[in-house]
């Protein structure tokens, strides 16, 4: 499956739920490719820090490479046969590399966050959605919530205008913001990955991986 972890903000969390369901996928056996087509290179960062950390152990456990503009689709076409899944960790902007991860991805992720919520971002996405459906029908669009607040009216708020985005579908399962997700990628890990354990980053993170790999076109 090819899932593009996408969207027209930065700092929503791309890098950290694209990195860390690599990291699920491969420990499921699965074979990986974590494709890098932000120019902030983030992803590709992340796994520096993952190969050293992890160095003694055979190191990431994923295939790292960063692609720009239409190679990202050209080459994502090319290398799907060779993996079993591929995850792509776009920039925060509406690029060329964008609109080619919309052009191949089977699932595309769009995470939102509560506080700072954009309404026409989400907006603009869901026309690109729409845009890229025409030749890319087998195209499922997500946006999800990530770094929920503990309580409060702003999660409800925010998903209650998801909800009502053309060409997004919200995802009900939503990420936390949890200090764990930050340590973890500190560490090149996975929040799956990190002692001590926090048990209900671990459950958000396998509920979303549970959702998206069952999704079937
Ligand atoms: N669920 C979360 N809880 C806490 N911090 C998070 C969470 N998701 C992301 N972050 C932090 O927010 C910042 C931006 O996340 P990142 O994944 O780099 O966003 P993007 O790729 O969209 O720019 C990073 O410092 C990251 O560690
Ligand atoms: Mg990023």
């Amino acid at each position: 499956m090819i899932i593009a972890c996408g969207g027209i903000k930065g700092g929503v969390g791309k890098t950290t739920i694209a990195t860390n369901l690599a990291i699920i996928r491969a420990a499921s056996g699965a074979d990986v490719l974590l494709l890098d087509a932000d120019d902030q290179e983030t992803s590709s960062d992340f796994t520096i820090v993952r190969n050293e950390t992890l160095a003694d152990k055979g190191g990431a456990g994923y295939t790292s490479v960063k692609l720009h503009g239409a190679a990202v689709r050209t080459d994502t076409l090319k290398l799907s046969s060779k993996y079993d899944d591929i995850i792509i960790d776009v920039g925060g902007r509406d690029t060329a590399g964008q609109r080619a991860a919309l052009s191949v991805a089977h699932v595309y992720i769009v995470p939102f966050l509560p506080a700072s919520f954009d309404v026409w971002s989400l907006e603009k996405v869901g026309t690109l959605v729409q845009e890229a459906i025409a030749f890319n029908p087998d195209l499922r669009a997500y946006c999800l919530l990530n770094r929920a607040d503990a309580q409060g009216r702003d999660n409800e708020e925010a998903i209650e205008v998801a909800d009502g985005i053309e060409g997004l579908t919200y995802l009900q399962a939503l990420v936390g913001n949890r200090k764990a997700f930050r340590s973890a990628s500190a560490q090149g890990l996975a929040v799956t990955e990190l002692k001590p354990v926090d048990p209900k980053a671990v459950a958000e993170i396998m509920a979303l991986y549970d959702s998206i790999f069952s999704i079937s076109n």
